[in-house]
C-alpha cells in the first residue's frame, strides 16, 4: 500500500487506500488460495494487553492462511512498560518479527511501538480506535450494498473506540454515519470534528445525537457493549442509561432498518436482543468472519513483499 507502513487509525487512509483495502479483503475472501504464500517466511507478533476472542483468533488463523507465522504474546510473560519499557519491547521485537499487531490500553503505547520499531504496527484496538473492526464492518456492509457512499449507518450506545473508527472510516467513504449516544457518552469531540471535515470532503454526513428517534430511515444499525474493556462499571449499573438505545425487533420494524451489525462480544438482551441477533437482518457473524479477511488485506498490504 503506497506510503503507508503502519495502521493505527483509519484516518491515515485516503479514500482510494480504504477502498483498495476493502477490494483486496473481498478478493482474499473469494480466492484465499491466491494469497496462501503471501507471508511465507514472515513472522508477526500479536501482542495483547486486553482480552480478545475474535481479534486473537482471526489474526492467528489469518496469518497462518497467508503462509506466515504468528507469535501470540499476552501479559503473563512480562507486561509492557512493567518488566521492561515499551521502547525496549519494540526495539527487541523489531529485530525478529516482520510486523507487530497490538491491542493496548492506551493509544500512546502504539505510537511508542511505532517509533521504536522498523516493522509495520497494526492497531488491533486501543482506547481511541478499532480500525481492524471498522474495515471488517465496511466490508460486511459492502457485501450487502453496491455503493457504500449511499449507505446510512447508525451506531447506538456508548461513544467509544468502535464509534470513532466507524465515524472516520464512514466519512472517508462518503457515507452518512450517525452516533446516537446518551448525553455525556458521545464520541470524542475532536474525532467527531475530524470525521465531519472528512465527510465534507467526500460528500458524507456525520451526525451526533442523543435522540433515538434520529435512526428513522437508516439502513444499518450497529451495537457494541455499553461498557468497554478497562472500565469496571458493572453493566447492571448502566442499564437504565442505555436501555432506550437497545437494538430490538420493535425498533427495527418501527424504523425500517434492514441490517444489524455488532462488533461482539454481545450482551444479549442488553444492547441487542437475541431475536434480532439471530434474526434475518443480522449480518453479525459475516462481520465476525470478515475480521479475518479484512485483517489479511492489511497484512498483505503492509508486510507481504
Ligand atoms: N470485536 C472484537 O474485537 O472482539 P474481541 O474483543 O473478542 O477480539
Ligand atoms: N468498545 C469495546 C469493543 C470490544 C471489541 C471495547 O473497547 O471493549
Amino acid at each position: 500500500m503506497s506510503q503507508l507502513n503502519s495502521l493505527l487509525s483509519l484516518n491515515q487512509l485516503n479514500q482510494d487506500q480504504l477502498l483498495g483495502l476493502l477490494e483486496l479483503a473481498a478478493k482474499i475472501k473469494q480466492k484465499p488460495q491466491d494469497y496462501s504464500q503471501a507471508l511465507v517466511g514472515k513472522s508477526v507478533v500479536t501482542l495483547f494487553e486486553k482480552q480478545s476472542l475474535r481479534t486473537r483468533v482471526t489474526f492467528d488463523i489469518g496469518i497462518n492462511r497467508l503462509g506466515g507465522h504468528a507469535v501470540y504474546l499476552d501479559q503473563q510473560n512480562g507486561a509492557m512498560g512493567v518488566r521492561e519499557t515499551v521502547k525496549d519491547f519494540a526495539s527487541n521485537i523489531t529485530r525478529w518479527a516482520d510486523g507487530i499487531v497490538a491491542r493496548v490500553n492506551s493509544h500512546k503505547t502504539l505510537l511508542e511501538l511505532r517509533e521504536y520499531s522498523n516493522v509495520p504496527v497494526i492497531n488491533s484496538l486501543c482506547d481511541l480506535y478499532h480500525p481492524c473492526q471498522g474495515l471488517a464492518d465496511f466490508q460486511t456492509i459492502a457485501e450487502n450494498y453496491s455503493d457504500l457512499s449511499k449507505v446510512k449507518l447508525a451506531y447506538l450506545g456508548e461513544g467509544n473506540n468502535v464509534t470513532h473508527s466507524l465515524l472516520l472510516g464512514g466519512a472517508i467513504l462518503g457515507m452518512e454515519v450517525a452516533a446516537i449516544c446518551p448525553k455525556g457518552y458521545s464520541p470524542d469531540a475532536q474525532i467527531v470534528q475530524q470525521a465531519q471535515a472528512l465527510a465534507a470532503k467526500h460528500g458524507g454526513k456525520i451526525i451526533v445525537s442523543d435522540d433515538i428517534n434520529a435512526i428513522k430511515g437508516f439502513d444499518v444499525v450497529y451495537g457494541d457493549t455499553w461498557v468497554s474493556m478497562g472500565d469496571d462499571t458493572p453493566l447492571e449499573a448502566v442499564k437504565s442509561r442505555y436501555m432506550p438505545y437497545q437494538i430490538n425487533q420493535q425498533m427495527m420494524n418501527d424504523n425500517g432498518i434492514s441490517h444489524v451489525l455488532h462488533c461482539q462480544p454481545a450482551h444479549r438482551e442488553l444492547e441487542i436482543t437475541s431475536e434480532v441477533m439471530d434474526g434475518p437482518s443480522s449480518i453479525i457473524f459475516d462481520q465476525a468472519e470478515n475480521r479475518m479477511h479484512a485483517q489479511n488485506a492489511v497484512l498483505v498490504s503492509l508486510i507481504a513483499k
